[in-house]
Parts: C-alpha cells; sequence; structure tokens
C-alpha cells in the first residue's frame, strides 16, 4: 500500500407522460433518486514485485467492501479500453472512484483513463447531469493534478501513521461532513482515525498558491507530515460533487494488517461508514443507468473472485485484472 453543489442543484426528473408528441413534460417536484447505484473503480497498475505473478492490475477488496457498505454496487474499469468505451461506460455509472497506489499521475495508463472520465464528469456536471469523483490517497493526489493540469506534489511523507484531522472553518459547512453527529466531529479532531501511508501530497502553501485549486476545491482539513510540512488532507469540490481524501477511510473496517496502524476503534468505524454512505448517497443522485441487464451483471465486480493476499501484502484480498 504504498503510495504513493452546485450546493448542489437538485436533480429535477423532467418525465413526458407517455413521451409522445406534444405531451408537456410533467416536472415532478421531487429529487430524482437512483437506489441501485453502480460505483465505477478504475483498476491500479500492479508496481510491486510480488503482486507481478497474479496481473498487471487490480484492485484491493477493501475498497470494494467499502463501497458496497455505502448501498452500491461495483464496476471494476480496465485501463485498456478505447476512448469509445470508456464513453460509454460512462453513460452507465453514477459515480467514479479512483483508488491508492503508485502510479505515474500524468503518464500512466491510470491517469490517462482518469483523465477521459474527469472530462466526461466536467462535462456532464455542466449540462445538469450530476457525476461525482471521489479520490483516496493518490487517487486525491490525481485529482489535484487533473485539476491544476500539473503536478505540484511534493514531499508530505506521512507513512503509517493515524493522525486526527485539523479540520478547517469549511469542514464545519461541507457537504462530507454534514451528516457527522457533533461528537464524531469531536472525535475526528482529537482521535487518530485517519489511517495515513502516502510519501507525496500538495502542501497547504502550494495549493492556496495555486488558482485552479483554490477555485476547485475547499482545503477540508490539514494534517502535518514528517518533515513538518503541511499538507492538505481532504478537500471537497465547490462547485463539483468531486471529493478527495490524503488518508484511508476504508481501511478503518476492511484492513487488519496488525504492523499497520489502521485505526479500528468505534468512531474510526463510523467515520468509515459514514463517508462511505455519503459518496454512495452522491451516486445516487446520478441517473445513468445500464440499458441491457445481462450488460449490467457481467460488468459488475461479483462475477470476479479475489485471492487471498493476507500472507505477501497488507491486504486481505485482492482482485486481479
Ligand atoms: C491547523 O489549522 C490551523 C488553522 O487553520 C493552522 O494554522 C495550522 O497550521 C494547521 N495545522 C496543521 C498541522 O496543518
Ligand atoms: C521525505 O521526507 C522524509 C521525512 O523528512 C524523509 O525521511 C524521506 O526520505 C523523504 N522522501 C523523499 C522521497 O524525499
Ligand atoms: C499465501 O497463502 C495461500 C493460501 O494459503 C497460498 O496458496 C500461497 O502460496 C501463499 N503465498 C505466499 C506468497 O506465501
Amino acid at each position: 500500500m504504498s503510495i504513493k453543489g452546485f450546493s448542489i442543484l437538485p436533480c429535477l426528473l423532467l418525465v413526458c407522460s407517455f413521451c409522445s408528441g406534444k405531451a408537456m413534460p410533467t416536472k415532478l417536484s421531487q429529487e430524482a433518486v437512483n437506489d441501485r447505484p453502480v460505483i465505477g473503480v478504475l483498476t491500479q497498475l500492479v508496481s510491486d514485485d510480488v503482486m507481478k505473478p497474479f496481473g498487471r492490475t487490480y484492485i484491493p477488496s477493501s475498497y470494494v467492501k467499502y463501497i458496497e457498505s455505502g448501498g452500491s454496487r461495483v464496476m471494476p474499469i480496465r485501463l485498456t479500453l478505447t476512448t469509445a468505451e470508456y464513453e460509454n461506460i460512462f453513460k452507465k455509472i453514477n459515480g467514479l472512484f479512483f483508488i491508492g497506489g503508485a502510479a505515474n499521475l500524468e503518464t500512466s495508463d491510470f491517469a490517462r483513463v482518469a483523465q477521459i472520465f474527469y472530462r466526461l464528469a466536467l462535462a456532464a456536471n455542466d449540462a445538469g447531469d450530476f457525476f461525482p469523483i471521489w479520490g483516496t490517497c493518490m487517487g486525491m493526489q490525481l485529482l489535484t493534478v487533473l485539476v491544476a493540469g500539473e503536478n505540484l506534489l511534493t514531499n508530505t511523507t506521512a507513512e503509517n501513521v493515524a493522525l486526527p484531522l485539523n479540520l478547517t472553518e469549511e469542514a464545519l459547512s461541507s457537504r462530507m461532513f454534514q451528516g457527522f453527529p457533533q461528537d464524531l466531529i469531536k472525535a475526528l479532531t482529537q482521535e487518530p482515525l485517519t489511517g495515513n501511508f502516502h510519501h507525496y501530497g500538495v502542501t497547504v502553501k502550494n495549493f492556496q498558491e495555486n488558482v485552479k485549486l483554490t477555485s476547485f476545491f475547499s482545503i477540508l482539513s490539514t494534517n502535518e507530515a514528517e518533515n513538518g510540512a503541511h499538507f492538505v488532507s481532504t478537500v471537497e469540490g465547490k462547485k463539483y460533487p468531486f471529493y478527495g481524501v490524503q488518508w484511508h477511510p476504508e481501511v478503518n473496517r476492511f484492513q487488519w494488517d496488525s504492523k499497520l496502524n489502521f485505526p479500528h476503534s468505534l468512531h474510526a468505524v463510523q467515520l468509515s461508514s459514514k463517508l462511505a454512505e455519503f459518496f454512495v448517497n452522491e451516486g445516487r443522485k446520478s441517473l445513468h443507468t445500464f440499458d441491457d441487464p445481462e450488460e449490467e451483471v457481467s460488468s459488475l465486480i461479483y462475477t470476479y473472485m479475489p485471492i487471498y493476499a493476507g500472507n505477501f501484502t497488507s491486504y486481505e484480498q485482492i482482485y486481479f485484472f
């Protein structure tokens, strides 16, 4: 696991009664909700030698369980498809999740595919077609590269350390932490609930000096790296439903390597649950859908088998592709 709303515009559903000829569209007064969301997860490039015998790309099952725990299904997205194929997938999924790992954030296939989806998501949201994106650890680093159009990462090593978050003023009015009970917010700022496993990040200074980042994202939390640098640890899109955490909420419930500082306290578990539920609920606001039920079934993660990986990685189980 090395490392590397629209103030939310309600998505009003316009249905035309019978959709025939001159029928006037009927405006439903409630927000459209999709209770069968599918979140796409880009597979990650294998960089670790011990994993190479099993495949070229992978998804740790901890991320899959995390997303499923929020009430969503997961679709793994390979890095070998054409742009047209990604455009087609985009119309079917209800959100996208960039996981952690170690890949070049500008030249790798992971970065190339992420950029295709990022552009599609920007255009969709601009057109009122709600589509959320989440980035964890390297996934958040990738979001900063996509938004800034350049790589602003520097050494902000916080490797195998659990930290409380230094929440900003904006966190208190954020969407991400909106549904948190007061005691959990308090715990989040006082207890080491966030597992950090990274070498790079965006310092608060680099972030604040980049107008593309400051106009796009609100900083919800910061932390201090081993070298004393203050780095941005949680962000939320000001206009777009895009979210990033430099830490790993999925480990709190789904990773157990005792050599690593995975927070497993009740508050740590609650934090992880709340954020998974939050992001999946963002996915429920997306009305993208598969037209073909058979294609839907065969696209989901369920047809793949994870392998036991607890004896050669810090993950318990991994899907290889
Ligand atoms: C915590 O936040 C305060 C106020 O925003 C800031 O002055 C301080 O540098 C932050 N500390 C870290 C470790 O980021
Ligand atoms: C980053 O900083 C840490 C802590 O100061 C140091 O131990 C590490 O070697 C540095 N890593 C890189 C890649 O420069
Ligand atoms: C890990 O455990 C599995 C299942 O017991 C076993 O098949 C595999 O050879 C082990 N791998 C290593 C690298 O020890």
